[in-house]
C-alpha cells in the first residue's frame, strides 16, 4: 500500500512561474525516495502537489493507482511533517499525539493506544504530559512525528523536517528516521536540499534542477554515475570539479586537455562514457572528483596528474582540501551553451581560470604558493556534453 507516481505532472503558478515541468517519478510500495535540489527547484511544490494542498496544473498524480488530482487532502490518507513542527502550544504531547485522531472520530481506547504505541516508538513516553514549550528542539521534532505516525497513513510527505535543528541534533534525528522508516515501511517522499542528508536516507534520491527532474537512482549511482553536470556539480562534498575541456590524441592515447593540462583517458573511464571516445577534435564538460586526488611528487608521469600552484589549504584534521590554481575554463550547469540561464562560451560572466579542489591526506600537507603535482585516477573521469549538459554515455 502507498505507491505514489506522479506522470508528467505540470506547476504553473498564475504569475507564469514554471515550478515543476514534466515530472515523471514513481514510489514504490514501502520505498524511501528523497527530492533534492537547490531553493526554489520546485521540491516543496512536488510535496504539496502529491499532500492536495497545491492544484496540479496538468498531468497526474496517483496513489495506489487512483488518480487523485480532485481529492480533498483528507481523502488522500497522507500524513505531512513540515519544517515548522506547528505544535499546539496549549495541548500536551499526548493531546498533541492524538490530535488527528480526534479530528477523525477514533474511539478513545483505539486512540490511546495509537498514541502510546508511536510514544513507545519514538521513545517519548515520558514527554506525554509535558507541554510543547518543556521540549528541546529535537523532542518536538519527535512530536510532530509522532502525529505523523498515529494516523498509520499510506504515505509520508516530509519538508526538510530537521533543518530547524542543529547540526548535532540533525544527524541524530536522520539516523531515527531512517530506522523509523524501516520499522514502519510507510511509503515517504521526504525533501530536503541538503544532498547529505538525501545521500543518508534515501532508497532512491530523485534530483531537481529548475523544475526539471535530473536523475532518480540509488546514492551510490548517482555519485558515480552522475547522467547530467548538473547531478555531477550537485552530488558529493567538495563537489566534482567541473571545466571546459578538449579530447585529443596524446603520446600514450586519447587524452583530455584543460588549458595547459592534461590527462590520460584509461580504458575504465571510457567504459563508463562510451561516447566520450567518439568526441576526438570536439569539446566537452570534464569532470575530476576531489577525493580522486592524491599528493604526488614531481617524477609522476605526464598525463596522469596535474600541476598548479596552491591557493588555499583547509586542515580538516583526517583530511585536507587543497585548491590549486590551474588555467582551465570552469563550467556549470548555469553556463551550457544553448540554455537560456547560461551565455555557454565566452563572455558568460564566470572567471576565466579555476581551481580545483583535492581532498587529499594530510601528511605532508602542502603550502599556499607552492607548486603541486597532484596525480588522479584516470580510469574515474567524467564526461559530459557542453550542448545540454547529459552525460557521454
Ligand atoms: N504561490 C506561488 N506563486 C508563485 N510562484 C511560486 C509560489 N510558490 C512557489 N513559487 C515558485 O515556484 C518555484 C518552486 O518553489 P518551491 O517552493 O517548490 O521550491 P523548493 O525547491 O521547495 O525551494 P526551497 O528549498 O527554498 O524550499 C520557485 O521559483 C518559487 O518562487
Ligand atoms: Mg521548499
Amino acid at each position: 500500500m502507498g505507491e505514489v507516481t506522479f506522470n508528467h505532472v505540470v506547476k504553473r503558478f498564475d504569475n507564469g512561474t514554471v515550478a515543476v515541468n514534466d515530472l515523471n517519478l514513481s514510489i514504490g510500495e514501502g520505498e524511501f525516495v528523497v527530492l533534492v535540489g537547490p531553493s526554489g527547484c520546485g521540491k516543496s511544490t512536488s510535496l504539496r502537489m502529491v499532500a492536495g494542498l497545491e492544484e496540479i496544473s496538468s498531468g497526474e498524480i496517483t496513489i495506489d493507482g487512483e488518480v487523485v488530482n480532485d481529492y480533498t487532502p483528507r481523502e488522500r490518507d497522507i500524513a505531512m511533517v513540515f519544517q515548522t513542527y506547528a505544535l499546539y502550544p496549549h495541548m500536551t504531547v499526548e493531546q498533541n499525539m492524538a490530535f488527528p485522531l480526534r479530528m477523525a472520530k477514533t474511539p478513545a481506547a483505539e486512540k490511546e493506544k495509537a498514541v502510546r504505541g508511536a510514544a513507545e516508538i519514538l521513545d517519548i513516553t515520558n514527554l506525554l504530559g509535558r507541554y510543547p514549550r518543556e521540549l528541546s528542539g529535537g523532542q518536538r521534532q519527535r512530536v510532530a512525528m509522532g502525529r505523523a505516525i498515529v494516523r498509520s497513513p499510506r504515505v509520508f510527505l516530509m519538508d526538510e523536517p530537521l533543518s530547524n535543528l542543529d547540526a548535532k541534533l540533525r544527524v541524530q534525528m536522520r539516523g531515527e528516521i531512517s530506522r523509523l522508516q524501516r520499522e514502519l515501511r510507510t511509503t515517504t517522499l521526504y525533501v530536503t536540499h541538503d544532498q547529505v542528508e538525501a545521500m543518508t536516507l534515501g532508497d532512491r534520491v530523485a534530483v531537481m534542477f529548475d523544475g526539471v527532474l535530473q536523475q532518480l537512482a540509488p546514492p551510490g549511482e548517482l555519485y558515480a554515475a552522475p547522467e547530467t553536470v548538473f547531478v555531477a556539480g550537485f552530488i558529493g562534498s567538495p563537489p566534482m570539479n567541473l571545466c571546459h575541456a578538449g579530447i585529443e590524441q596524446g603520446p600514450h592515447g586519447l587524452q583530455v586537455r584543460f588549458g595547459s593540462l592534461a590527462l590520460d583517458i584509461d580504458q575504465g573511464s571510457i567504459d563508463k562514457y562510451p561516447r566520450a571516445s567518439e568526441q576526438t577534435g570536439q569539446n566537452v564538460i570534464l569532470g575530476t572528483r576531489p577525493e580522486c586526488f592524491s599528493l604526488a611528487d614531481e617524477s609522476a608521469p605526464e598525463g596522469q596528474c596535474i600541476r598548479g600552484k596552491v591557493d588555499l589549504v583547509e586542515m580538516l584534521g583526517a583530511e585536507a582540501l587543497v585548491y590549486v590554481q590551474t588555467d582551465a575554463r570552469p563550467a556549470s550547469a548555469n553556463n551550457l551553451a544553448g540554455t537560456p540561464s547560461g551565455a555557454g562560451e565566452a563572455g558568460s560572466g564566470q572567471p576565466e581560470t579555476m581551481k580545483f579542489v583535492a581532498r587529499i591526506a594530510p601528511r605532508p600537507l602542502p603550502r599556499t604558493g607552492e607548486i603541486v603535482s597532484l596525480s588522479y585516477e584516470t580510469d574515474t573521469l567524467h564526461f559530459f556534453s557542453p550542448k545540454g549538459g547529459g552525460a557521454l554515455r
